[in-house]
């Protein structure tokens, strides 16, 4: 498989700006084209397809179902002293270009440095989806208690830097640093879905964040039938437990369409072939 181009550097080229990601969310040139299915379609309800994008995108997940905040990691033998923050308190308070901001680029309204806010893989959500996404967040219900100040515990400074336990600033440089290659348009919806969630545990070019996720040639183990049943329902083959990767499959991917699962097989497939023929 030949590699086409990566869009980023594309887009750098052409705008002689290839500067990293800067506050500036209004003018960032590597806002994508692509976008999730339905959106901007008629008949498709706004806050209904920026709900099924958290839900994609895993912001349940860390900050709870009611989005009310919770520790993280969750489920650690000793506290981190970090928390998924209560968001359905703070929220109220960011107008959209700060949310925006903060969700693509960790910048956050009061200055301060982010933790482990993957940020990395939503700055290329395109417009319509961020739009979505934000339109969505301002429907949560306000309630739960308001969570810490990131207070990182000894526990948690020895483990920094594991897999994908980084900083959101230092988690963009990587990732930034090498793109996901494009195989052209016709797999340009698989590479967006790819970038906005594989990514953030398999890594910005998917060759793995040891020792948490392997790289994503693992995925040669599966034929395209497996495939699609592991991203519907979480199952692996052979019935393994696959651990957090079962709950990407159950909870995460499971909101995607058939066509939009479909599109994220074809993606790895081509990733896959590229990476070992290069
Ligand atoms: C892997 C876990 C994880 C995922 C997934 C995640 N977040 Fe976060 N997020 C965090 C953590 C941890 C913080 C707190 C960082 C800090 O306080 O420094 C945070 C902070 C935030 C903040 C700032 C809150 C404040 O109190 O000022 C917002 C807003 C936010 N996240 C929104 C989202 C949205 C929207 C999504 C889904 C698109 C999402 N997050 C997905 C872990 C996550
Ligand atoms: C929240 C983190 C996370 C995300 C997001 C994630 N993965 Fe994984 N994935 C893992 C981990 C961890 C493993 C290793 C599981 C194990 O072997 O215990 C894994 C393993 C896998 C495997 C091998 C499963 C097996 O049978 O051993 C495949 C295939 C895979 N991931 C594909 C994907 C694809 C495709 C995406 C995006 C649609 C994705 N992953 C998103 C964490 C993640």
């Amino acid at each position: 498989m030949v590699r086409i181009t990566h869009s980023f550097g594309v887009a750098c080229l052409l705008l002689s700006a290839c500067s990293a990601p800067s506050g500036n969310a209004a003018s960032n040139p590597a806002d994508s084209d692509t976008s999730f299915e339905g959106v901007g379609a008629e008949g498709t309800d706004v806050v209904e397809h920026g709900r099924r994008l958290s839900a994609i995108l895993n912001c349940q997940g860390c900050h709870g179902p009611d989005l009310q905040g919770r520790p993280f990691p969750s489920g650690w033998p000793e506290p981190s002293g970090i928390w998924a923050s209560n968001i359905s308190l703070t929220v109220p308070d960011m107008d959209n270009s700060d949310l925006e901001a903060l969700i693509r680029f960790g910048d956050h309204p009061d200055d301060r440095e982010l933790w482990f806010m993957p940020s990395s893989s939503f700055q290329h959500l395109s417009k319509p989806d961020m739009e979505a996404l934000i339109g969505f967040l301002r429907t949560i219900k306000p309630g739960g208690e308001s969570t810490p100040h990131p207070e990182p515990t000894e526990y948690l400074l020895e483990r920094m830097g594991l897999g994908n336990l980084l900083m959101t600033r230092e988690k963009i440089e990587r990732h930034n640093a090498s793109p996901l290659p494009s195989y052209g348009e016709e797999l340009s919806l698989g590479r967006y879905i790819v970038e906005a969630t594989c990514t953030e545990c398999h890594g910005g070019d998917l060759r793995g964040l040891p020792p948490f996720a392997p790289p994503m040639t693992v995925a040669g183990a599966y034929d395209d039938k497996a495939f699609l049943e592991l991203l519907e329902t979480g199952r692996a083959i052979g019935d393994r437990d696959i651990g957090v990767m079962g709950q990407v499959g159950s909870r995460q991917m499971s909101n995607l369409t058939p066509n939009e699962r479909h599109n994220v097989v074809r993606y790895i497939r081509a990733w896959v072939e590229d990476e070992m023929n290069p």
